[in-house]
């Protein structure tokens, strides 16, 4: 698989599903989906790491997924401690620094510690950016950052014109994360179930019929050969866009 290194996103961001059905598929219980997942994960950070993007953002767990079965979320809360103490190493020799997006508040404490400490461990890491969306729900986010501009601007602190698209985007989660460039999908649903919805309003969309646990690194670098032939034209005519790049 060629890929275009002038046209690698710089910013993908994944919908990683399909965990569940993959472990019915083979009569075992969905946790066990999760944990392939986390086997998915390695191979797909340590593709985009080789190809040059440069942020990497992975929806992990919703707020919707809380209403999940207690021992599926439990399941999947020990499997994050797991994954961060696992990772720990590789990442940091690949120079891959971790954040978190969502509301990492609402994790278990020894959840929350491990991440902390991945978070803590990986900080120099300037090759790439790995965020990991959890308990995240796109529209908190912005209700979240609408709250504080509420607040700022009743104690005098902000003027209502000031509030703009900028304004908002930095006071989001992903304040310090540019635009998703591409979202890819698994799982075969055309949904972006609450994800990075203000954030991803001009990113290329790519769905994928496989499971994730099934998601490869060449899939990874066939999604980024359908985005290195998209023309993004933001509005424009695409013979702006391509005067624009004479
Ligand atoms: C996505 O896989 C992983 C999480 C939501 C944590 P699912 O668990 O949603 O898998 P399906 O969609 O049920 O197959
Ligand atoms: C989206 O998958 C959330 C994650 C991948 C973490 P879901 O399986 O929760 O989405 P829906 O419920 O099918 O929309
Ligand atoms: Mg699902």
């Amino acid at each position: 698989m060629s890929t275009n290194a002038a046209r690698v996103p710089r910013h993908v961001a994944i919908i990683m599903d399909g965990n569940g059905r993959w472990a019915v598929a083979r009569g075992k219980p969905r946790p066990e989906g999760h944990r392939e997942g986390a086997r998915a994960v390695r191979e797909v950070v340590r593709g985009c790491r080789a190809a040059g993007v440069e942020y990497l953002t992975l929806y992990a767990f919703s707020l919707a997924n809380w209403s999940r079965p207690k021992t599926e979320v439990d399941a999947l809360m020990r499997l994050f401690v797991l994954f961060a103490k696992k990772e720990v190493e590789e990442l940091r020799e690949r120079e891959i620094s971790v954040g978190v997006i969502g509301r990492p508040e609402d994790l278990p404490a020894t959840t929350r510690k491990a991440l902390d400490e991945l978070i803590r461990k990986t900080a120099g890491g300037k090759k790439m950016r790995l965020s990991l969306a959890l308990s995240y729900s796109g529209r908190e986010d912005l209700i979240g950052a609408v709250r504080q501009a509420a607040a700022l601007v009743d104690r005098g602190k902000l003027r209502p014109e000031e509030i703009d698209g900028s304004w908002i985007r930095a006071h989001l989660s992903t304040g310090i994360l540019p635009d998703p460039d591409l979202v890819i999908r698994t799982g075969g649903e055309y949904r972006l179930s609450d994800f990075l919805p203000f954030e991803s309003v001009y990113a290329e969309l790519h769905f994928s019929p496989l499971l994730w646990p099934d998601f490869t690194e060449k899939d990874l670098l066939a999604a980024f050969d359908t985005y290195g032939g998209r023309e993004r034209r933001f509005g424009r005519t695409s013979e702006q866009v391509k005067k624009g790049q004479e």
